[in-house]
């Protein structure tokens, strides 16, 4: 009698050619199921300007939170494609992706405190969180924070590495102007205050392989590189590594313990390069300046490279048109955009 007040039931989307279904719960996005189910759905920014998580519809219909169309090519649109991370599905799916999708570490949400917070620089913070249970992930994955009442949900890439209880989990957390989350972990001491953290996401991380990695790093980028190195195994460690890190001048950069210490635990030769942009001419620094874009083409031997970018969206561009340039192809590059709301608006 009263089954107008029952909840809708969820959606599916099947995955044509894959044999996958995604049951999709009322409200959430397709990307939001794909990921809480495990499924290594591609994607990166998660608010409609990437165009990672891009599908086609063959079936079905949907509504969308902004329109597919800001974060693709006419042409893509026209031929049906739509973002995941847009998509609230309206009946049943079916849909087309270029990728294979793999099952991954299902995505889980648990509670824990604000165990320290330690400045790296003048605008960026080691933030490490107590968990009331571990959260299983991979080396250059990333997880969601909220605290209650202060902003949605904040994407930052794990700092550390795994380890045996995974009950402490560090993230390096730049200051961004006129940011909600930020504004508020720098205003005050945070010490001992709830955040609810969910994750794994992500799939960058250090691919097989036995051919030297380049990592360029901008800001708080440095964080999962820096876990990949950390985390990386026996064999990936005989690899050679050249980590170029982009900071605009002295104060902005750190790191440099964390990194003479996988130096001398590293067997093959590894490099740690700050590149400085806006470094006074006049001052002590003797090290890299300039733009590590310009340092790429200094590379020798880049096409037999795998190359990991991560930082502010631009400086990931212009480092992965560099790469091409000097002749790596695009599927030895993998990059990771810390996109934030400035480019939904720029959108
Ligand atoms: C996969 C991923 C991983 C990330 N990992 C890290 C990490 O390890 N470390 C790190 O420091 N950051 C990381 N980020 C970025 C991080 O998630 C946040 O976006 C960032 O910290 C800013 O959050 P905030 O709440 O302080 O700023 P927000 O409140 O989101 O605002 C960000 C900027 O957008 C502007 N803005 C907000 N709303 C609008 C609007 N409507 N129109 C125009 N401008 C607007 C604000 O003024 C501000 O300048 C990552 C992002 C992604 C996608
Ligand atoms: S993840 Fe959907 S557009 Fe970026």
């Amino acid at each position: 009698m009263f089954s107008f007040l029952k909840s809708k039931p969820p959606t599916t989307a099947s995955v044509a050619d894959q044999g996958v279904f995604i049951e999709v719960a009322r409200g959430k996005t397709l990307l939001e199921a794909a990921l809480e189910q495990g499924l290594s759905f591609p994607h990166n920014c998660k608010v409609g300007t990437c165009g990672t998580c891009l599908y086609r519809l063959d079936g079905g219909k949907i509504s969308e939170l902004t329109s597919s169309a800001m974060g693709l090519t006419q042409e893509q649109f026209q031929a049906g494609y739509r973002l995941a991370c847009q998509t609230l599905p309206k009946t049943d799916l079916t849909i087309t992706l270029d990728e294979a999708l793999k099952r991954t570490q299902p995505v889980v949400e648990v509670g824990g405190r604000v165990a320290s917070l330690a400045h790296l620089t003048h605008d960026i913070v080691e933030l490490r969180v107590d968990l009331d249970e571990p959260i299983r992930f991979q080396p250059g994955q990333y997880a969601e924070l909220l605290i209650d009442g202060v902003a949605a949900w904040r994407s930052y890439s794990f700092a550390n590495p795994p380890h045996a209880s995974n009950a402490s989990v560090h993230f390096h957390v730049r200051l961004v102007p006129g940011g909600q989350f930020t504004g508020w972990l720098f205003a005050a001491s945070r010490l001992g205050q709830a955040v609810r953290v969910r994750g794994p996401y992500g799939q960058f991380g250090l691919k097989p392989g036995a051919s030297p990695i380049i990592c360029v790093a901008g800001g708080s980028g440095l964080a999962p590189i820096k876990c990949m190195l950390e985390g990386a195994s026996p064999e990936a460690r005989r690899r050679p590594v050249i980590v170029l890190f982009g900071a605009r001048t002295e104060r902005d950069i750190y790191g440099l313990d964390a990194f003479e210490a996988l130096k001398n635990t590293w067997e093959a030769d590894l490099t740690f390069t700050p590149i400085l942009s806006a470094e006074p001419a006049d001052s002590s620094w003797t090290g890299g300046r300039g733009l590590v874009t310009d340092y790429i083409q200094t590379i020798p031997d880049i096409d037999h490279a795998q190359a990991y970018l991560c930082g502010p969206p631009p400086m990931v561009d212009a480092a992965e048109a560099a790469l091409s340039k000097a002749g790596l192809t695009s599927d030895r590059i993998f990059a990771d955009r810390f996109f934030d709301k400035s480019r939904v608006a720029a959108a």
